[in-house]
């Protein structure tokens, strides 16, 4: 029997005959049952999330909004009841509740930062949302700009690494400089990035994966390119987050943004900045509130159970490490060795959840997928598919699928500056993303349902 390695040289040809693929598509199938890392423990994560045990019309739903937001183990969950329930209480005071609060809060820094990847747990700054982080440091890095001065910003990102950028380049009269894609697999060009950076440049902003199309991006590469111009770096890791190891120190980024609830948290929001830039570059801020690290950066009181549920998100992660199987070498126990590991993992098992939804997408009659389609480059891309039909819109063939119990996302997902480039509006795309929770019966499931919808005989 052909691998599944294979099959993206035969779906690399433009015409195939429906027959081939709906065989090559029940080989994908098998490759799925019969060889798919039987080392990821798929049961007992399942179990841990109270979300995916749920029916609709007596059958368990395919949830695959996961790239709007993930679904949350039952240990976050306790994790925010238990503070709610045991030491409520803001920050500072003298009595047991307040310093039991104080204790998990400060704890939380630390626990973000292995997951970020940094020691210094004081450069990880809790907030509302992702979006809400990256306009108040916009406002205050936007200060340090004059007019003549520039920023690059991709047509690849989410908007809210876009907008922020743009609004406070208005503010300043700096000049915006947007990256281009290739239009034949919505990739960044890299040429054009290369072209738009220059001793002007102040920033750059990338996002680490699509949200809309998949893709990862080389932001290392651009990263260090942006450096040999003396700018800084925002990295959006939003998307990624859930997928791949973060590292700051290894991507030597200035700055990078993620939120608990894609990676399986609650909703908040985290900023990681090097200390010498959190430090040096001045927030707006009120009177009373700290000046040092990290409450300088953290306006207003905060969501701390919000925060107590996101270090329980990273601790759930590392917990998986206890449930895969025992390696020669001696594991390494501590939580970021338990992070490596995990991700590591995660990403073979994601990659052939990928194959399957690849193969499975392309037999579906009349559909056009936006983004890398190469098998031989999955390596470049999370399990987050975008696609669209001719003859129907996002949203009919969303609420089809719903009608189904397969739960997928439609519209522009707030990637806007790519749906636009791409000529997908006002409609966007139809959205299924897979996160590690996600089975090969799931997708065959999307995959069959589409297959009806599209009149294939399945
Ligand atoms: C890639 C990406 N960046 C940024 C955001 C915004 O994050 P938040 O909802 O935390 O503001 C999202 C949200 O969907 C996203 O997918």
């Amino acid at each position: 029997m052909r691998g599944a390695g294979d099959l993206g040289v035969v779906f690399s040809r433009s015409v195939i005959d429906s027959c081939e693929l709906r065989s090559l598509y029940s080989q994908s199938e098998s490759f799925m049952s019969s060889s798919s890392c039987p080392s990821w423990p798929i049961e007992a994560i399942r179990q841990q999330f109270p979300g995916l045990s749920r029916q609709q019309d007596g059958r368990p739903v395919a949830i695959f909004d996961g790239p709007a937001g993930s679904q949350v183990p039952e240990s976050v969950v306790q994790a925010i009841s238990s503070y709610l329930r045991y030491c409520n209480c803001n920050r500072g005071a003298v009595f047991a509740t307040a310093k039991e609060s104080d204790r998990i809060l400060t704890e939380a820094h630390r626990i973000v930062g292995d997951f970020l990847g940094t020691e210094d747990a004081d450069c990880v700054i809790f907030g509302p949302n992702m979006t809400s982080l990256t306009l108040q440091l916009s406002r205050a890095l936007g200060r340090t700009w004059k007019p003549g001065d520039e920023i690059v910003v991709t047509r690849l990102d989410h908007d809210a690494n876009v907008s922020p950028w743009v609004l406070a380049a208005r503010d300043a009269g700096v000049i915006v400089r947007h990256v281009d894609l290739h239009p034949e697999d919505w990739t960044l060009n890299l040429e054009d990035y290369r072209q738009k950076l220059s001793e002007r440049t102040r920033l750059v902003a990338v996002g680490m994966a699509s949200n809309a199309t998949g893709t990862i991006n080389p932001v290392k590469q651009m990263i260090a390119m942006a450096h040999e111009v003396s700018a800084f770096t925002f990295v959006d890791a939003v998307h990624y987050a859930p997928h791949g190891r973060l590292n700051v120190n290894d991507l030597n980024c200035d700055f990078l943004a993620c939120s608990a609830y894609k990676f399986f948290g609650p909703h908040e929001g985290i900023l990681y900045g090097r200390r010498s830039l959190l430090e040096s570059i001045r927030p707006y801020k009120l009177r009373p509130s700290p000046d040092v690290l990290p409450g300088l950066w953290m306006t207003g009181t905060q969501s701390h159970e919000a925060i107590a549920g996101t270090a329980a998100a990273v601790e759930y992660i590392a917990s998986l490490a206890d449930l895969l199987p025992a390696t020669s070498e001696p594991a390494d126990t501590s939580r970021s060795g338990k992070l490596d590991r995990v991700f590591a993992e995660l990403q073979k098992y994601e990659q052939q959840l990928s194959v399957q939804m690849l193969v499975g997408l392309q037999t579906v009659p009349g559909i056009r997928i936006h983004g890398i389609q190469d098998r031989a480059r999955l390596s470049e891309r999370v399990a987050t598919f975008s696609w669209t039909f001719p003859d129907c819109t996002p949203r009919e063939a969303a609420t089809l699928l719903a009608e189904q119990g397969v739960y997928v996302w439609c519209g522009n997902h707030y990637a806007l500056p790519f749906t636009e480039t791409a000529g997908l509006e006002p409609g966007g795309t139809i959205r299924a993303g897979a996160l590690h929770y996600n089975t090969p019966e799931e997708i065959q499931r999307l995959v069959t349902a589409l297959r009806k919808m599209r009149g294939a005989d399945c």
